[in-house]
């Protein structure tokens, strides 16, 4: 059982906890995560994704988080597609928590604190993000956050096999 939740910048040692989490919940993630290539299982396929993440930060496209409970990585959370143009300001948020740590509120608090970081620290005006149709748990956890549903885009993500409508989700972070 864990018990607090932080967020912090993704780091090169994650690579290792990540792939190990993202090996054990290859088939519960199935449905709800794009299919990855083989190197994507394995500490190596991490650490070199870490430093595109990295590098993202560093253009200013993504906020690249680990989600963390208990000093363990249970988790990432990501703000990407960021366009910080003064007319635009917004950012798109995906994030997964590792079977062993979920339905333990983790989440939903990690997505309460990466909006403040969009709110705070990137000065963002608009949250986004999509979810499957039959993701419940991951629509808790936007509603909670005072995201609402506006829409469907068809066919918009292969998953587990065939294309599927994604739901999206907004939130105005400020005026
Ligand atoms: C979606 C996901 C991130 C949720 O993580 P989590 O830490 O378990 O989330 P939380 O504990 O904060 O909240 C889960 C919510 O789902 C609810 N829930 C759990 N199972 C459910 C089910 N079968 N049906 C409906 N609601 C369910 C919980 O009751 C909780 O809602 P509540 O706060 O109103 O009680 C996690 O399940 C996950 O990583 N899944 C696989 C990858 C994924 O779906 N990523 C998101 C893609 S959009």
């Amino acid at each position: 059982m864990y018990n607090s939740t932080r967020i912090r910048l993704i780091e090169p040692t994650d690579a290792a906890p990540i792939a190990a989490h993202r090996v054990r919940d290859f088939e519960a993630f199935r449905s709800w995560e794009p299919a990855q290539p083989a190197d994507f299982f394995t500490p190596e396929g991490q650490a070199e994704r870490i430093d595109k993440l990295l590098a993202g930060y560093q253009a200013g496209t993504v906020w690249p988080g680990a989600v963390v409970a208990d000093g363990q990585v249970i988790g990432q959370i990501t703000v990407g597609g960021i366009l910080p143009q003064p007319h635009l300001r917004r950012g798109s948020v995906g994030y997964w928590i590792s079977s062993v740590a979920q339905n333990q509120g983790h989440a939903g608090q990690a997505l309460g604190l990466v909006l403040q970081v969009m709110t705070d620290e990137l000065g963002l005006h608009r949250a986004e993000a999509s979810t499957n149709l039959a993701n419940l748990p991951s629509q808790r956890v936007l509603r909670r956050n005072g995201f609402t549903p506006y829409g469907v885009a068809h066919s918009s993500i292969f998953l587990n096999g065939s294309w599927q409508d994604g739901l999206l989700w907004e939130r105005i972070l400020s005026d």
